[in-house]
């Protein structure tokens, strides 16, 4: 493992890609605790599903988030989890995703407008807008997102301190400073914020440090996984023009509200998030021994699952690594070997929202403009999964 460290350190996603090609379905890793790389859809299921119950989120990796969120949603641990979710899920409703479509349509056509009058653009900062401000609106109802980039700020600077931490990186030793400027910035947030489903649901916590964990948890959890999933379903599609134009023969009345509900936008974003899942990892350590068909995993393993590998694997998906928003694959509606938002009860609450999101901004710009990939993009499998390089494209008036 010590010899693989580069590898691991320049690309963890493939490299947890290539462990399984390697050694199967269940990997066991030479540390000295007992910690397994599950790969099989199958055996992902049963820890994420059939025996969830046994599985927990005490891991690092929802520790190192727990660090800068404090309690939320996404890293609780199942008693805390059961009583937030209810508290929550209103927020994510069919009624209260209402006002989203409107939401949607109108940033995705002000990001037309922007990039129509360009000739070249960098995808990256334009989505990480987009998405951002799509998701100020729809959580706190806040028009001038400022008050949004202030506490992704704070909190970027936080996640730099607790990533220090984990990679043993040197830093100033005063290293939590970020902590008072990020509860100032989430405290104006509350401030300017309007009447939204969201904020319901905040004024319905007594304890103001849960609303606070909940408001920095959905900021992070929402922002960058929607940014990154327009930035690969835009790059795949300027790679591959034939595919812009078959969506626009199959749907030629540009309609950013509805593309939720039309099969060939949503297929396009599910396929660019099958080849490259934000949320490429998820950990889970097993409160009591678990089997996985021959393996016995005994209580306290860390067990890692990826959505990417999944994904990608070939005994589940004709020629994994190919963009195909048409595979067949897709005809069964939600398929086995599927799970960008993950499974079970720890489902992403923001599924809906997403999709909506994405589907929206794709056919707006599709109708309006044609790109073309410029480089190769890279992988970089940080806590999302990121393009390593700018990623440029260039752009066409219809
Ligand atoms: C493309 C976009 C997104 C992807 C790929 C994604 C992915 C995921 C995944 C894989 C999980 C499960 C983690 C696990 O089981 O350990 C999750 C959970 C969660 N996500 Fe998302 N997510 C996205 C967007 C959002 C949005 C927009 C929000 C909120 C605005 C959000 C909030 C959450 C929360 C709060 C949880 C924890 C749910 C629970 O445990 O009850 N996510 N997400």
């Amino acid at each position: 493992m010590l010899r693989d460290s580069a590898g691991i350190m320049a690309n963890p996603a493939l490299y947890l890609r290539r462990m399984a090609g390697r050694h199967g379905d269940v990997v066991q890793f030479p540390v000295p605790h007992p910690t397994y790389l599950v790969t099989s859809w199958e055996h992902t299921r049963t820890v994420l599903v059939s025996q969830h119950r046994c599985a927990d989120k005490d891991t690092p990796q929802y520790h190192s988030l727990a660090a800068l969120t404090g309690p939320g949603l996404l890293a609780a641990e199942q008693d805390a989890w059961m009583q937030q979710r209810p508290k929550v899920q209103p927020a994510f409703a069919r009624t209260s995703l209402a006002p989203l479509a409107a939401i949607a349509a109108e940033e995705s056509r002000a990001w037309a407008g922007e990039w129509a009058d360009r000739g070249f653009v960098d995808i990256g900062p334009a989505a990480d807008r987009y998405s951002l401000r799509v998701l100020s609106r729809f959580l706190f109802g806040v028009v001038d997102s400022q008050r949004v980039e202030d506490v992704l700020a704070a909190t970027r600077a936080g996640l730099e301190g607790v990533l220090n931490r984990v990679r043993f990186a040197p830093a100033p030793a005063n290293g939590t400073d970020w902590r008072p400027r990020l509860d100032a910035a989430v405290a104006r947030l509350l401030d300017g914020a309007g009447d939204t489903p969201f904020v319901a649901c905040l004024r319905g916590m007594s304890d103001p440090e849960e609303v606070y964990s909940q408001v920095r948890t959905f900021l992070i959890a929402g922002h960058e996984t929607v940014a990154s999933a327009l930035i690969w379903s835009l790059a795949l599609l300027g790679a591959a023009p034939h595919r812009q134009a078959e969506l626009l023969e199959q749907s030629p009345t540009a309609s950013p509200s509805t593309a939720l509900h039309n099969d060939r936008w949503r297929r396009t974003v599910d396929e660019s998030l099958r080849l490259f899942p934000p949320a490429w990892l998820i950990t889970r350590r097993t409160r009591s021994s678990m089997r996985l068909g021959q393996f016995l995993l005994p209580a306290g393993s860390l067990v890692i699952l990826s959505p990417f590998v999944v994904q990608r694997d070939a005994r589940l998906w004709g020629r994994p690594d190919h963009f195909d928003p048409g595979r067949p694959e897709w005809e069964r509606g939600q398929p086995p070997g599927y799970l960008p938002f993950g499974s079970g009860p720890r489902l992403c609450i923001g599924r809906e929202f997403s999709m909506s999101v994405a589907t929206a901004a794709l056919s707006e710009l599709a109708h309006r403009l044609s790109w073309q990939l410029l480089g190769t993009p890279g992988l970089r499998a940080g806590v999302v999964l990121r393009p390593r390089r700018r990623v440029t494209l260039r752009i066409r008036h219809r």
